[in-house]
């Protein structure tokens, strides 16, 4: 799907659903702002970026650099890559 065929899905979409709209994949926090400013969801939902932060509401709500991810622990087998990415410090700003 090219850059303009995504609000015309996305509008035809809402004429069908007429429920919430959430979108999900690959956002920002700019980019899940303009997605919801646009009016084409109503919310974003956040993958990667919340297996590494473990506080990502704070960070997004303060624009607070995120921690990056590592794709070798995803699926991992153990607590690595899903307990152990820190915390913003309380004065990191
Ligand atoms: C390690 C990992 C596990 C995931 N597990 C699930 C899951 O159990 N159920 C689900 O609906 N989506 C799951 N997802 C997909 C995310 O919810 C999200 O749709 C996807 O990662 C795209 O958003 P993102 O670009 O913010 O990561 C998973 C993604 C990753 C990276």
């Amino acid at each position: 799907m090219d850059a303009h065929a995504a609000p015309v899905a996305v509008q035809y979409l809402r004429t069908l659903f007429k429920g919430p709209i959430i979108a999900a994949g690959g956002f920002d926090r700019k980019s899940a702002e303009a997605i919801v400013a646009e009016g084409h969801a109503d919310m974003v939902a956040f993958g990667r970026h919340f297996i590494s932060n473990p506080d990502l509401p704070r960070r997004l709500r303060e624009d607070l650099p995120l921690n990056a991810y590592d794709r070798n622990s995803f699926y991992g087998g153990d607590e690595r890559g899903y307990t152990d990415y820190p915390f913003a410090s309380v004065s990191q700003k």
